[in-house]
């Protein structure tokens, strides 16, 4: 059995050192605990003096608590109180408390701070209780009588009132000034598209519900298991938001099941479970429930219009991309939704425009590839357009019109391998088949269709701390305060150190997840390989030169004359290069020393003087084959191949894991999923597993993951950038490309179901 799946058995490492390579497919090292039940999640941690706290929801999307009773709550036996806004203990008012280290300009969202009600699903009370099961019933009782006041949750209703957010969030970039005339270029010229897209709100759902434990020992320390992108970016929130000073709350996530974005934000379970933990004196825990993982957060609902205009050879003359998107009454979320159509095709006229539109909901958040998924989409879907308005093959537009540098800003690109992966992905999927007329393969009652789009996002760095320390018995222990969301960053950071110290994996310890850990940022924006991977890579160069030093002082050194660049770290060994067999256990040279241990800290700062030369980007290509049953309105994606350009891969397999899982969410963004609302009451209505739909196996078929390759050094030092987000972008437009191809009807809104199929959108 375990035969089919060596990679499972042992990592892939030379044989005779065991040494593991970056660049070669290395299992998770986490993968063991997670099959085995030994992981644990945020709500698993015990606590002898463990109070369930259940969340109350408010029914109303708008108004006022009048009254509320809690009496038949509190009657139920094992009840220990209700929190509401009434008796909630003192908590800071001012907005510079509540703001989280990735918000938003506005005001952040206060847990049971007023009377006020300002969406569907908000918190109203928290229910805490000896068990679980009390503290769920007792939550059913408790009733409020709420003035309610006339919502807006329409965001088609509501466009005439959109605005320009203020750009005032870390790491948004609003959309540049308009590079030429685009309006005139447009008017002139020959071939032109003009197309209106739409595409839903969508909810995260990780399989790990958003939950926190709260355990409080004796001198009031709190430790705090939570789910969330960043234990440090939770541990900030909860001392400024409840004034605790930064020694008394420390934050662990050693394993998170899933965020995709929905943990870049402290959630209002982390906020309620400490609220009860204070005003009790007692551990906590408040599990949401999947209906509640509706209830903060979401990929915004946006509108957007493209206008392109080519002359008959294709080549682009106008790029005209606007997108409005909802926000809540008291933050403005923001996104990059039209600035991709700045990056990615040669253009003299390009103008991008980005507006908001308040309505009563909870502020939205990244969710992955966070305005790529629907800006790319858009774009790509519209140069398909004007591929079969030129009768040009969608490929050949795209290469007659390749940037070779960023067209608004004029910069050079760091790397850019995005003509590899159109020409290693169109190979692969054999795209040279391909029939330029649509609706002209037919099998049976399904139409063949094939359709591609590209993809792109950014290949961010941020700064990092790190920490080393070699034990005398040979373990190497490396730590930050990182966060493995399942992307495998213990595994990919542990081989960074293994090969860099000349190591077994086996040898080495990676630990992420604790907020007393080296400052690391957020895990999020596919920047966490090239951020900490360099903080790792940084302090193990430390650690090599301080061991070489103390090699050096060792009575009759063989290392007495040698420079650093003149050896290397093999097998646990520090060796000459020009005399392999030359050279020290790194445990004799700390045993030498008179240590035990050996550690070194590092702070890893971009080289932003030359980063910000260039435009730094990862780039996809996606080739998609549909079967769509004239029918049913049906569509089967039986083919994808993506090709990826996304720097020097560190682990291969970790690394396509996450392109097939964007693929897979690329797939159910095309045709899944949803979040329907029902604007009398302005709450999401399919709040749950069964009607929001997502894949399961059956709609997924043969998935071609190929690698361009890159080595980028300006992005970071190990020639790597990121793969979390960039496997989605793009494959939601082409799957609606190849439903053109295979049955002649052009789709712009997402998802892309049966009754769009059959009857179209109009
Ligand atoms: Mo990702 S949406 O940057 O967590």
């Amino acid at each position: 059995m375990t035969d089919l799946i060596p990679a499972l058995r042992a990592p892939s490492a030379d044989a005779g050192t065991g040494q593991v390579r970056t660049g070669t497919p290395v299992s998770r090292v986490d993968g063991r605990a997670k099959v085995t039940g030994q992981a644990q999640y945020a709500a698993e941690y015990p606590a002898t003096d463990l109070a369930y706290g259940v969340v109350v929801s408010s029914p109303a999307a708008k108004g006022r608590i009048v009254s509320l009773d809690t009496s038949a709550a509190m009657a139920v036996p094992g009840v220990i109180d209700v929190l509401t806004h009434a008796n909630r203990p003192k908590i800071r008012s001012f907005d510079i408390a509540w703001k989280d280290m990735t918000a938003p300009a506005g005001s952040p969202f206060k847990p049971l701070h007023t009377d006020r009600i300002m969406y569907s699903g908000e918190p109203l009370a928290l229910v805490v209780a000896e068990t679980f099961e009390a503290a769920r019933y007792a939550a059913s009782l408790v009733t409020f009588e709420i003035a309610e006041e006339p919502h807006e949750t329409a965001l088609m209703s509501h466009l005439d009132r959109a605005y320009k957010p203020k750009p005032l969030k870390a790491g948004y970039e609003p959309p540049p000034d308009e590079k030429g005339d685009t309006d005139a270029a447009y008017d002139a010229a020959p071939v032109k598209i003009d197309a209106q897209f739409y595409s839903g709100v969508e909810h995260h759902n990780p399989m790990e519900l958003f939950a926190s434990t709260v355990i409080r020992d004796e001198d009031g320390h709190l430790t705090i298991y939570d789910k969330t992108q960043s234990s440090q970016n939770s541990r900030w929130y909860v001392s400024h938001a409840f004034g605790l000073s930064k020694d008394k709350v420390t934050v662990r996530n050693p394993y998170v099941g899933g965020a995709f974005g929905s943990g870049l934000r402290p959630q209002y379970q982390l906020t309620l479970a400490v609220m009860g933990a204070l005003h009790l004196k007692r551990s906590v825990r408040v599990v949401l429930t999947r209906q509640q993982m509706f209830t903060f957060g979401h990929r915004p609902e946006t509108v957007q219009r493209v206008k392109l205009a080519a002359e008959q050879d294709g080549t682009l003359r106008a790029i005209w991309h606007q997108a409005i998107a909802e926000t809540s009454p008291i933050e403005d979320y923001v996104e990059v939704v039209v600035n991709w159509s700045g990056l990615l095709y040669k253009c003299d006229n390009i103008k991008l425009d980005y507006k908001l539109v308040k309505l009563d909901q909870y502020t939205p958040i990244d969710m992955r590839a966070p305005g790529a998924a629907h800006g790319v989409h858009a774009l790509e879907v519209a140069m398909d357009e004007l591929a079969y308005e030129l009768k040009m093959d969608p490929l050949a537009l795209r290469l007659k019109n390749y940037a070779e540098r960023a067209p608004v800003e004029d910069k050079p690109f760091s790397s850019k391998a995005l003509r590899e992966c159109y020409e290693l992905g169109a190979k692969k999927f054999g795209w040279d088949q391909r029939p330029l007329e649509p609706r002209s393969r037919k099998e049976g009652t399904e139409w063949i269709g094939w359709g591609m789009a590209t993809g792109v996002w950014d290949a961010m760095q941020m700064f990092a701390r790190a920490s080393a320390v070699l034990h005398a018995d040979g373990k190497l222990v490396v730590s930050s305060a990182a966060t493995d969301i399942g992307t495998g960053t213990y595994t990919v950071m542990g081989m960074i150190a293994a090969e860099a110290m000349g190591m077994p994996l086996e040898d080495v310890t990676f630990q992420l997840g604790d907020s007393t850990l080296p400052v690391a940022p957020i895990e999020g924006g596919s920047s966490h390989v090239a951020t900490v991977g360099s903080a790792v890579a940084g302090v193990c160069e430390k650690l090599q030169k301080t061991l070489f030093k103390h090699a050096k002082k060792v009575a009759g050194s063989p290392f007495e004359d040698a420079k650093f660049k003149d050896v290397e770290f093999v097998a646990g060994m520090l060796r000459l290069k020009r005399s392999p067999a030359t050279g020290m256990a790194l445990t004799a040279i700390l045993n030498d020393a008179g240590m035990v241990r050996l550690e070194e800290k590092y702070l890893m700062l971009p080289n932003m003087l030359k980063q910000r030369k260039y435009r730094r980007l990862t780039h996809s290509a996606v080739f998609v084959e549909v079967r769509v049953d004239e029918e049913t309105g049906t569509v089967r994606v039986t083919r994808v191949t993506s090709a990826i350009a996304a720097g020097r891969i560190m682990n291969t397999k970790t690394a396509t894991s996450q392109i097939v899982g964007g693929v897979v969410w690329g797939i159910s963004q095309a045709l899944h999923e949803e979040s329907y609302t029902d604007h009398r009451l302005g709450r999401f209505m399919n709040h749950n597993f069964s009607e929001y739909h997502v894949p399961v196996n059956a709609d997924i078929h043969a998935l071609d993951v190929i690698f361009a390759e890159e080595d980028d050094r300006i992005v970071s030092r190990l020639g790597a950038k990121g793969v979390g987000e960039i496997g989605l972008v793009g494959v939601s437009a082409a799957v609606s490309n190849a439903i053109w191809h295979a049955t002649g009807r052009r789709l712009r809104s997402t998802p892309m179901t049966p009754d769009k199929v059959l009857l179209g959108e109009d």
